[in-house]
Protein backbone atom coordinates (compact mmCIF):
# COMPACT_ATOMS: atom_id res chain seq x y z
CA UNK A 1 0.00 0.00 0.00
CA UNK A 2 1.75 3.39 -1.24
CA UNK A 3 -0.55 5.46 0.90
CA UNK A 4 0.68 3.69 4.29
CA UNK A 5 4.54 4.14 3.23
CA UNK A 6 3.68 7.73 2.06
CA UNK A 7 1.94 8.65 5.63
CA UNK A 8 5.19 6.77 7.35
CA UNK A 9 7.69 8.99 5.08
CA UNK A 10 5.94 12.05 5.70
CA UNK A 11 6.22 11.63 9.40
CA UNK A 12 9.69 10.24 9.60
CA UNK A 13 11.11 12.80 6.95
CA UNK A 14 9.13 16.09 8.37
CA UNK A 15 6.28 16.51 5.84
CA UNK A 16 3.23 16.02 8.05
CA UNK A 17 2.38 14.46 11.26
CA UNK A 18 -1.07 14.11 13.50
CA UNK A 19 -1.45 16.69 15.86
CA UNK A 20 -1.02 17.32 19.66
CA UNK A 21 0.39 14.23 19.81
CA UNK A 22 2.44 14.64 23.46
CA UNK A 23 -1.40 15.34 24.76
CA UNK A 24 -2.40 11.99 23.23
CA UNK A 25 -3.66 13.58 19.82
CA UNK A 26 -7.31 14.71 18.69
CA UNK A 27 -8.89 13.48 15.39
CA UNK A 28 -8.87 15.02 12.57
CA UNK A 29 -5.95 17.49 12.71
CA UNK A 30 -2.61 17.37 11.35
CA UNK A 31 0.47 19.48 11.62
CA UNK A 32 2.57 20.50 8.58
CA UNK A 33 6.48 19.97 9.63
CA UNK A 34 9.30 21.60 7.75
CA UNK A 35 9.69 20.26 4.37
CA UNK A 36 5.71 19.78 4.42
CA UNK A 37 5.24 23.53 5.05
CA UNK A 38 7.36 24.28 1.99
CA UNK A 39 6.08 21.93 -0.31
CA UNK A 40 2.31 23.47 0.57
CA UNK A 41 3.68 26.64 -0.43
CA UNK A 42 4.61 25.96 -3.59
CA UNK A 43 1.85 24.20 -4.83
CA UNK A 44 -0.25 27.26 -3.33
CA UNK A 45 2.16 29.26 -5.91
CA UNK A 46 1.38 26.78 -8.76
CA UNK A 47 -2.05 27.61 -8.36
CA UNK A 48 -1.76 31.40 -7.60
CA UNK A 49 -0.01 32.26 -10.59
CA UNK A 50 -1.90 29.90 -12.63
CA UNK A 51 -4.78 32.06 -11.91
CA UNK A 52 -2.93 35.07 -12.04
CA UNK A 53 -2.37 34.17 -15.75
CA UNK A 54 -5.88 34.14 -15.89
CA UNK A 55 -6.27 37.92 -14.86
CA UNK A 56 -7.51 36.86 -11.09
CA UNK A 57 -7.14 38.70 -8.55
CA UNK A 58 -7.16 37.37 -4.38
CA UNK A 59 -8.51 37.67 -1.36
CA UNK A 60 -8.16 37.40 2.13
CA UNK A 61 -11.31 37.21 4.39
CA UNK A 62 -12.03 36.19 8.09
CA UNK A 63 -12.26 32.47 9.29
CA UNK A 64 -14.81 33.42 11.83
CA UNK A 65 -18.47 34.43 10.22
CA UNK A 66 -21.60 35.52 11.97
CA UNK A 67 -24.16 33.05 11.56
CA UNK A 68 -26.12 35.71 9.03
CA UNK A 69 -23.72 35.00 6.78
CA UNK A 70 -24.37 31.01 6.80
CA UNK A 71 -27.88 31.64 7.40
CA UNK A 72 -28.32 33.18 3.74
CA UNK A 73 -26.07 30.72 2.29
CA UNK A 74 -27.90 28.06 3.48
CA UNK A 75 -25.49 26.20 5.50
CA UNK A 76 -26.72 26.24 8.61
CA UNK A 77 -29.93 24.72 7.45
CA UNK A 78 -28.61 22.52 4.70
CA UNK A 79 -24.81 21.24 5.40
CA UNK A 80 -24.81 18.44 6.81
CA UNK A 81 -24.07 14.31 6.43
CA UNK A 82 -26.18 11.85 6.99
CA UNK A 83 -23.88 9.74 10.20
CA UNK A 84 -24.86 6.59 11.71
CA UNK A 85 -24.04 5.57 15.35
CA UNK A 86 -23.17 2.16 16.62
CA UNK A 87 -25.24 1.66 19.34
CA UNK A 88 -22.86 -1.04 20.98
CA UNK A 89 -19.34 0.17 20.46
CA UNK A 90 -20.54 4.04 19.95
CA UNK A 91 -18.07 4.18 17.02
CA UNK A 92 -20.07 7.05 14.26
CA UNK A 93 -19.77 6.44 10.63
CA UNK A 94 -20.28 9.20 8.03
CA UNK A 95 -23.29 6.96 6.26
CA UNK A 96 -21.64 7.62 2.48
CA UNK A 97 -17.98 6.25 3.39
CA UNK A 98 -19.54 3.61 5.37
CA UNK A 99 -21.73 2.44 1.89
CA UNK A 100 -18.62 2.97 0.18
CA UNK A 101 -16.83 0.63 2.18
CA UNK A 102 -19.05 -2.01 1.87
CA UNK A 103 -18.92 -1.60 -2.01
CA UNK A 104 -23.16 -0.56 -1.64
CA UNK A 105 -23.52 2.00 -4.42
CA UNK A 106 -27.07 3.49 -3.56
CA UNK A 107 -26.67 7.08 -2.22
CA UNK A 108 -29.39 8.43 0.23
CA UNK A 109 -30.81 11.45 -0.03
CA UNK A 110 -33.01 11.44 3.14
CA UNK A 111 -32.65 10.20 6.62
CA UNK A 112 -35.72 7.61 5.56
CA UNK A 113 -33.55 6.60 2.34
CA UNK A 114 -31.01 5.87 4.64
CA UNK A 115 -32.79 3.80 7.25
CA UNK A 116 -34.37 1.85 4.32
CA UNK A 117 -30.35 1.15 2.79
CA UNK A 118 -29.30 0.16 6.43
CA UNK A 119 -32.10 -2.42 6.54
CA UNK A 120 -32.19 -3.65 3.15
CA UNK A 121 -28.23 -4.51 3.09
CA UNK A 122 -28.41 -5.47 6.86
CA UNK A 123 -25.80 -3.07 7.55
CA UNK A 124 -22.95 -3.83 10.90
CA UNK A 125 -20.67 -2.42 12.75
CA UNK A 126 -17.61 -2.71 10.57
CA UNK A 127 -16.16 -2.18 14.32
CA UNK A 128 -18.23 -5.08 16.71
CA UNK A 129 -20.88 -6.47 13.98
CA UNK A 130 -23.70 -4.79 15.83
CA UNK A 131 -26.66 -4.15 13.28
CA UNK A 132 -26.60 -0.45 12.24
CA UNK A 133 -30.12 1.61 12.40
CA UNK A 134 -31.48 5.31 13.21
CA UNK A 135 -29.43 7.46 10.92
CA UNK A 136 -29.41 10.86 11.58
CA UNK A 137 -28.56 14.30 10.18
CA UNK A 138 -25.13 15.61 11.23
CA UNK A 139 -24.51 19.28 10.62
CA UNK A 140 -20.98 20.09 9.78
CA UNK A 141 -20.69 23.35 10.94
CA UNK A 142 -18.48 24.45 13.95
CA UNK A 143 -20.32 27.13 15.76
CA UNK A 144 -17.94 29.29 18.37
CA UNK A 145 -18.72 29.24 21.78
CA UNK A 146 -22.32 30.93 22.54
CA UNK A 147 -21.92 33.55 20.09
CA UNK A 148 -23.90 33.50 16.67
CA UNK A 149 -20.67 33.19 15.11
CA UNK A 150 -19.28 30.51 13.23
CA UNK A 151 -15.86 28.69 11.39
CA UNK A 152 -16.28 28.78 7.70
CA UNK A 153 -16.91 25.44 6.46
CA UNK A 154 -15.57 26.58 2.63
CA UNK A 155 -13.83 30.02 2.04
CA UNK A 156 -16.22 31.03 -0.87
CA UNK A 157 -18.61 32.73 1.42
CA UNK A 158 -16.05 35.17 2.17
CA UNK A 159 -15.54 35.68 -1.67
CA UNK A 160 -19.54 36.10 -2.80
CA UNK A 161 -19.85 38.72 0.28
CA UNK A 162 -17.48 41.04 -1.06
CA UNK A 163 -18.88 41.03 -4.80
CA UNK A 164 -19.69 44.48 -5.05
CA UNK A 165 -16.29 45.60 -3.50
CA UNK A 166 -14.33 43.51 -6.22
CA UNK A 167 -16.83 44.45 -8.74
CA UNK A 168 -15.60 48.39 -7.86
CA UNK A 169 -12.06 47.14 -7.46
CA UNK A 170 -12.21 46.13 -10.95
CA UNK A 171 -13.66 49.24 -12.68
CA UNK A 172 -17.26 47.55 -13.36
CA UNK A 173 -15.60 45.66 -15.40
CA UNK A 174 -16.88 41.83 -15.92
CA UNK A 175 -15.95 38.61 -15.69
CA UNK A 176 -14.01 38.82 -12.43
CA UNK A 177 -12.41 35.66 -11.46
CA UNK A 178 -11.89 35.79 -7.46
CA UNK A 179 -9.28 33.58 -5.49
CA UNK A 180 -8.92 32.91 -1.84
CA UNK A 181 -6.42 30.34 -0.12
CA UNK A 182 -7.14 29.69 3.57
CA UNK A 183 -8.43 27.46 5.89
CA UNK A 184 -11.69 25.54 6.17
CA UNK A 185 -13.33 23.77 8.98
CA UNK A 186 -15.83 21.10 9.41
CA UNK A 187 -16.78 18.89 11.94
CA UNK A 188 -16.17 15.32 10.07
CA UNK A 189 -18.37 12.58 11.70
CA UNK A 190 -14.76 10.36 11.03
CA UNK A 191 -11.84 11.94 10.15
CA UNK A 192 -9.64 9.31 8.35
CA UNK A 193 -7.18 8.86 5.76
CA UNK A 194 -4.51 11.37 7.12
CA UNK A 195 -4.86 14.66 5.31
CA UNK A 196 -7.92 13.58 3.18
CA UNK A 197 -10.54 13.87 5.96
CA UNK A 198 -9.22 16.63 8.50
CA UNK A 199 -11.28 18.95 10.56
CA UNK A 200 -9.28 22.20 9.51
CA UNK A 201 -8.05 22.36 6.17
CA UNK A 202 -6.76 24.62 3.39
CA UNK A 203 -8.98 25.55 0.32
CA UNK A 204 -7.56 27.41 -2.56
CA UNK A 205 -10.89 28.77 -4.32
CA UNK A 206 -11.93 30.25 -7.17
CA UNK A 207 -15.07 32.05 -7.83
CA UNK A 208 -15.34 33.20 -11.67
CA UNK A 209 -18.26 35.49 -11.52
CA UNK A 210 -19.83 36.18 -15.46
CA UNK A 211 -22.79 37.27 -17.15
CA UNK A 212 -21.85 36.42 -20.36
CA UNK A 213 -20.67 32.42 -20.81
CA UNK A 214 -19.37 33.77 -24.73
CA UNK A 215 -16.44 35.93 -22.83
CA UNK A 216 -14.60 32.69 -22.10
CA UNK A 217 -13.07 30.81 -25.37
CA UNK A 218 -13.77 27.15 -26.09
CA UNK A 219 -10.67 26.00 -24.42
CA UNK A 220 -7.96 24.35 -26.70
CA UNK A 221 -7.91 21.44 -24.45
CA UNK A 222 -6.15 18.03 -23.20
CA UNK A 223 -7.15 15.12 -25.79
CA UNK A 224 -7.44 13.04 -22.81
CA UNK A 225 -9.11 13.54 -20.06
CA UNK A 226 -11.03 10.68 -18.90
CA UNK A 227 -15.05 11.78 -18.12
CA UNK A 228 -17.22 9.57 -15.82
CA UNK A 229 -20.64 10.51 -16.37
CA UNK A 230 -23.29 10.28 -13.76
CA UNK A 231 -24.78 7.82 -16.38
CA UNK A 232 -22.02 5.13 -16.02
CA UNK A 233 -20.60 6.03 -19.05
CA UNK A 234 -16.86 6.36 -19.21
CA UNK A 235 -14.87 7.96 -22.08
CA UNK A 236 -11.21 9.95 -22.74
CA UNK A 237 -12.03 12.83 -24.53
CA UNK A 238 -11.51 16.95 -24.97
CA UNK A 239 -13.26 19.05 -22.88
CA UNK A 240 -14.16 21.18 -25.90
CA UNK A 241 -15.49 17.98 -27.73
CA UNK A 242 -17.49 16.93 -24.13
CA UNK A 243 -19.32 20.54 -24.47
CA UNK A 244 -20.02 20.46 -27.97
CA UNK A 245 -21.88 17.16 -26.83
CA UNK A 246 -23.58 18.57 -24.30
CA UNK A 247 -21.87 16.23 -21.40
CA UNK A 248 -20.54 19.37 -20.09
CA UNK A 249 -23.36 21.98 -19.38
CA UNK A 250 -21.37 25.34 -20.22
CA UNK A 251 -18.78 26.69 -21.86
CA UNK A 252 -17.47 28.62 -18.27
CA UNK A 253 -17.74 24.73 -16.54
CA UNK A 254 -15.66 23.50 -19.57
CA UNK A 255 -12.94 26.28 -19.37
CA UNK A 256 -12.18 25.47 -15.89
CA UNK A 257 -12.22 21.98 -16.04
CA UNK A 258 -9.94 22.23 -18.91
CA UNK A 259 -8.06 24.71 -16.64
CA UNK A 260 -7.76 22.63 -13.56
CA UNK A 261 -7.02 19.76 -15.85
CA UNK A 262 -4.04 21.59 -16.75
CA UNK A 263 -3.25 22.44 -13.40
CA UNK A 264 -2.99 19.43 -12.16
CA UNK A 265 -0.74 18.23 -14.86
CA UNK A 266 1.52 20.96 -14.00
CA UNK A 267 1.93 19.76 -10.22
CA UNK A 268 2.86 16.46 -11.62
CA UNK A 269 -0.35 14.40 -11.53
CA UNK A 270 -0.14 11.41 -14.12
CA UNK A 271 -3.15 11.07 -16.63
CA UNK A 272 -3.97 7.52 -16.03
CA UNK A 273 -4.42 8.29 -12.20
CA UNK A 274 -6.79 11.16 -12.47
CA UNK A 275 -10.48 11.66 -13.32
CA UNK A 276 -13.22 14.28 -13.61
CA UNK A 277 -16.38 12.32 -12.41
CA UNK A 278 -19.75 14.32 -12.65
CA UNK A 279 -22.41 14.08 -9.51
CA UNK A 280 -25.65 12.72 -8.87
CA UNK A 281 -28.11 15.18 -8.84
CA UNK A 282 -29.45 13.69 -5.34
CA UNK A 283 -25.41 14.01 -4.24
CA UNK A 284 -24.47 17.76 -5.29
CA UNK A 285 -24.54 20.59 -2.76
CA UNK A 286 -27.49 22.41 -2.16
CA UNK A 287 -26.10 25.63 -4.11
CA UNK A 288 -24.93 23.28 -7.45
CA UNK A 289 -26.62 22.63 -10.59
CA UNK A 290 -23.83 20.37 -11.72
CA UNK A 291 -20.42 19.21 -10.44
CA UNK A 292 -17.47 17.92 -11.19
CA UNK A 293 -15.00 16.62 -9.32
CA UNK A 294 -11.27 15.54 -10.04
CA UNK A 295 -10.60 12.37 -8.47
CA UNK A 296 -7.17 10.80 -7.56
CA UNK A 297 -6.32 6.95 -7.42
CA UNK A 298 -5.41 6.25 -4.10
CA UNK A 299 -4.60 2.46 -3.28
CA UNK A 300 -7.65 1.51 -5.63
CA UNK A 301 -10.01 4.23 -4.38
CA UNK A 302 -10.94 7.33 -6.21
CA UNK A 303 -10.73 10.48 -3.94
CA UNK A 304 -12.00 13.82 -4.40
CA UNK A 305 -9.40 16.46 -4.39
CA UNK A 306 -10.83 19.09 -6.43
CA UNK A 307 -14.55 20.17 -6.84
CA UNK A 308 -15.94 22.21 -9.69
CA UNK A 309 -19.08 23.27 -9.44
CA UNK A 310 -21.93 25.31 -11.21
CA UNK A 311 -23.37 27.82 -8.36
CA UNK A 312 -25.47 29.81 -10.94
CA UNK A 313 -26.54 32.40 -9.16
CA UNK A 314 -27.67 30.78 -5.87
CA UNK A 315 -25.07 32.48 -3.36
CA UNK A 316 -25.64 36.43 -5.17
CA UNK A 317 -29.26 35.96 -5.17
CA UNK A 318 -29.60 34.82 -1.43
CA UNK A 319 -26.97 36.95 -0.22
CA UNK A 320 -29.17 40.18 -2.19
CA UNK A 321 -32.45 38.15 -0.24
CA UNK A 322 -30.82 38.46 3.23
CA UNK A 323 -28.74 41.46 3.19
CA UNK A 324 -30.79 44.00 1.29
CA UNK A 325 -28.07 44.92 -0.52
CA UNK A 326 -28.43 45.08 -4.96
CA UNK A 327 -25.89 42.54 -5.74
CA UNK A 328 -26.66 42.58 -9.06
CA UNK A 329 -25.33 44.33 -11.92
CA UNK A 330 -27.90 45.90 -14.58
CA UNK A 331 -30.62 44.27 -13.45
CA UNK A 332 -28.76 40.80 -13.63
CA UNK A 333 -27.11 38.75 -11.12
CA UNK A 334 -24.03 37.28 -11.75
CA UNK A 335 -23.58 33.39 -12.45
CA UNK A 336 -20.67 31.40 -11.10
CA UNK A 337 -18.49 28.72 -11.95
CA UNK A 338 -16.53 27.45 -8.33
CA UNK A 339 -13.15 25.29 -8.89
CA UNK A 340 -12.48 24.21 -5.37
CA UNK A 341 -9.23 22.89 -4.61
CA UNK A 342 -8.29 20.89 -1.45
CA UNK A 343 -4.38 21.84 -1.11
CA UNK A 344 -4.07 19.39 2.02
CA UNK A 345 -5.62 16.53 -0.74
CA UNK A 346 -3.24 17.88 -3.66
CA UNK A 347 -0.78 17.93 -1.14
CA UNK A 348 -1.06 13.90 -0.21
CA UNK A 349 -1.81 12.52 -3.53
CA UNK A 350 0.97 14.45 -5.07
CA UNK A 351 3.49 12.66 -3.15
CA UNK A 352 1.54 9.71 -3.69
CA UNK A 353 1.90 9.70 -6.97
CA UNK A 354 5.38 10.70 -6.87
CA UNK A 355 6.49 7.61 -4.92
CA UNK A 356 8.34 5.04 -5.99
CA UNK A 357 10.96 2.21 -4.99
CA UNK A 358 14.14 1.52 -6.40
CA UNK A 359 15.36 -2.08 -7.46
CA UNK A 360 17.47 -1.77 -4.24
CA UNK A 361 14.71 -0.80 -1.97
CA UNK A 362 15.40 2.95 -1.34
CA UNK A 363 12.54 5.44 -1.48
CA UNK A 364 11.93 7.88 -3.80
CA UNK A 365 9.57 11.12 -4.53
CA UNK A 366 9.51 11.89 -8.04
CA UNK A 367 8.49 15.10 -6.96
CA UNK A 368 8.52 18.02 -9.90
CA UNK A 369 11.66 20.54 -9.87
CA UNK A 370 8.80 23.28 -9.47
CA UNK A 371 7.50 21.92 -6.16
CA UNK A 372 10.23 20.32 -4.63
CA UNK A 373 10.62 21.43 -1.10
CA UNK A 374 14.58 21.90 -1.39
CA UNK A 375 15.33 22.68 -4.65
CA UNK A 376 19.07 21.21 -4.35
CA UNK A 377 21.49 19.39 -1.58
CA UNK A 378 25.45 20.03 -1.83
CA UNK A 379 27.88 17.51 -0.27
CA UNK A 380 31.51 17.42 -0.50
CA UNK A 381 32.80 13.41 -1.80
CA UNK A 382 34.44 13.52 2.04
CA UNK A 383 35.10 15.59 5.30
CA UNK A 384 38.64 15.99 4.61
CA UNK A 385 41.13 17.72 2.45
CA UNK A 386 39.82 21.00 2.05
CA UNK A 387 36.54 19.64 0.11
CA UNK A 388 34.01 20.21 3.28
CA UNK A 389 35.72 24.00 3.16
CA UNK A 390 34.77 24.41 -0.37
CA UNK A 391 31.47 22.68 -0.70
CA UNK A 392 30.16 24.84 2.47
CA UNK A 393 31.72 28.20 0.46
CA UNK A 394 29.52 26.85 -3.03
CA UNK A 395 26.82 26.31 -0.29
CA UNK A 396 26.56 29.90 0.59
CA UNK A 397 27.27 31.06 -2.97
CA UNK A 398 23.79 29.14 -4.17
CA UNK A 399 22.28 30.33 -0.96
CA UNK A 400 22.16 33.94 -1.86
CA UNK A 401 20.88 32.97 -5.28
CA UNK A 402 18.26 30.50 -4.24
CA UNK A 403 18.23 29.36 -0.30
CA UNK A 404 15.58 26.42 -0.67
CA UNK A 405 18.96 24.24 -0.47
CA UNK A 406 20.51 21.66 1.95
CA UNK A 407 23.95 20.92 2.97
CA UNK A 408 24.64 17.33 4.07
CA UNK A 409 28.23 15.62 4.92
CA UNK A 410 27.52 12.63 7.25
CA UNK A 411 27.59 9.72 6.07
CA UNK A 412 28.77 7.69 2.75
CA UNK A 413 27.53 9.83 -0.45
CA UNK A 414 25.18 6.77 -1.41
CA UNK A 415 23.01 7.35 1.90
CA UNK A 416 23.29 11.10 1.48
CA UNK A 417 21.73 10.82 -2.36
CA UNK A 418 19.18 8.36 -0.77
CA UNK A 419 17.99 10.75 2.04
CA UNK A 420 17.43 13.44 -0.73
CA UNK A 421 15.85 11.03 -3.17
CA UNK A 422 13.11 10.33 -0.30
CA UNK A 423 12.38 14.21 -0.06
CA UNK A 424 12.15 14.81 -3.58
CA UNK A 425 15.10 16.81 -4.04
CA UNK A 426 15.99 16.70 -7.64
CA UNK A 427 19.21 17.28 -7.89
CA UNK A 428 22.64 17.04 -6.01
CA UNK A 429 25.63 18.60 -6.41
CA UNK A 430 28.85 16.69 -5.25
CA UNK A 431 32.34 18.36 -4.73
CA UNK A 432 35.18 16.18 -5.07
CA UNK A 433 38.98 16.09 -5.88
CA UNK A 434 38.69 16.98 -8.97
CA UNK A 435 37.00 20.53 -8.06
CA UNK A 436 39.85 21.34 -6.36
CA UNK A 437 41.74 21.16 -9.60
CA UNK A 438 39.47 22.56 -12.09
CA UNK A 439 36.64 24.06 -10.04
CA UNK A 440 33.86 21.68 -11.15
CA UNK A 441 31.50 19.81 -9.46
CA UNK A 442 28.94 16.98 -10.37
CA UNK A 443 25.32 16.94 -10.71
CA UNK A 444 23.53 13.97 -9.77
CA UNK A 445 19.59 13.93 -11.22
CA UNK A 446 17.04 12.37 -8.89
CA UNK A 447 15.18 10.39 -11.61
CA UNK A 448 17.86 8.94 -13.83
CA UNK A 449 21.06 8.96 -11.47
CA UNK A 450 23.05 10.50 -13.98
CA UNK A 451 25.61 12.76 -13.42
CA UNK A 452 26.75 15.51 -15.40
CA UNK A 453 30.12 17.96 -14.24
CA UNK A 454 30.26 21.58 -14.27
CA UNK A 455 31.60 24.50 -13.23
CA UNK A 456 31.01 26.06 -10.04
CA UNK A 457 30.55 29.33 -11.88
CA UNK A 458 27.85 27.63 -13.91
CA UNK A 459 26.51 26.02 -11.60
CA UNK A 460 25.35 29.63 -9.91
CA UNK A 461 24.05 30.97 -13.11
CA UNK A 462 21.92 28.32 -13.88
CA UNK A 463 20.59 28.66 -10.15
CA UNK A 464 19.34 31.97 -11.43
CA UNK A 465 17.15 29.75 -13.71
CA UNK A 466 16.00 26.66 -11.67
CA UNK A 467 14.84 24.68 -12.74
CA UNK A 468 14.52 24.86 -16.32
CA UNK A 469 18.10 25.43 -16.67
CA UNK A 470 18.91 22.04 -14.81
CA UNK A 471 16.38 20.12 -16.89
CA UNK A 472 17.96 21.32 -20.28
CA UNK A 473 21.99 20.14 -18.72
CA UNK A 474 20.10 16.56 -18.93
CA UNK A 475 18.45 16.44 -21.89
CA UNK A 476 21.83 17.39 -23.82
P1 LIG B 1 -16.11 14.78 0.38
O1 LIG B 1 -17.25 14.33 -0.50
O2 LIG B 1 -14.88 13.95 0.21
O3 LIG B 1 -16.51 15.01 1.79
P2 LIG B 1 -16.74 17.39 -0.36
O4 LIG B 1 -17.58 17.12 -1.58
O5 LIG B 1 -17.45 17.69 0.90
O6 LIG B 1 -15.69 16.22 -0.15
P3 LIG B 1 -16.12 19.98 -1.25
O7 LIG B 1 -17.20 20.47 -0.38
O8 LIG B 1 -16.35 19.94 -2.73
O9 LIG B 1 -15.72 18.53 -0.72
O10 LIG B 1 -14.80 20.79 -0.91
C1 LIG B 1 -13.89 21.22 -1.89
C2 LIG B 1 -12.52 20.57 -1.70
O11 LIG B 1 -12.08 20.75 -0.34
C3 LIG B 1 -12.55 19.06 -1.90
O12 LIG B 1 -12.31 18.74 -3.26
C4 LIG B 1 -11.45 18.56 -1.01
O13 LIG B 1 -10.22 18.55 -1.72
C5 LIG B 1 -11.36 19.60 0.09
N1 LIG B 1 -11.97 19.06 1.32
C6 LIG B 1 -13.28 19.01 1.63
N2 LIG B 1 -13.47 18.49 2.84
C7 LIG B 1 -12.24 18.18 3.31
C8 LIG B 1 -11.77 17.61 4.54
N3 LIG B 1 -12.60 17.27 5.50
N4 LIG B 1 -10.43 17.46 4.69
C9 LIG B 1 -9.57 17.81 3.71
N5 LIG B 1 -9.97 18.36 2.55
C10 LIG B 1 -11.28 18.55 2.34
N1 LIG C 1 -16.69 25.86 -1.89
C1 LIG C 1 -16.99 24.51 -2.16
C2 LIG C 1 -17.01 23.70 -0.96
O1 LIG C 1 -16.21 23.91 -0.08
O2 LIG C 1 -17.85 22.85 -0.84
Amino acid sequence: MSFDDVVELAKRRGFFWPSFMIYGGSSGFYDYGPLGTLLKDNIINLWKKEYAREGAVFLDTPVISPADVFRASGHLEKFSDIAVKCPKCGTPYKLESLLKGLGITEIAKTVEEASAILEKYDVKCPKCGERLKNPYDFNLMFRIGTNDLYLRPETAQGIFINFKNIYNYARNSMPIIVCQVGKGFRNEISPRQALIRMREFSQAEVEVFYLNGDDFPVPDSYADLSLLRNTGELQKMKVSDALRSGIIGNRVMAYFLNKTYDILLKLGFKQDRIRAREHDPGERAHYSSETWDFEYLLDGDWIEIVGVSDRGTYDLGRHQQFSGENLQIDGKTPKVIEPSYGVDRILLTIMDSSYYKRDNGYKVLRLEPHIAPVHLAVFPLQKKDNLDRIARDLFDRIKAVDPFIFYDDGGNIGRRYARQDEIGTPYCVTVDYQSKEDGTVTIRERDSTSQVRISMDELIERTKYFPDSFTELFKQ
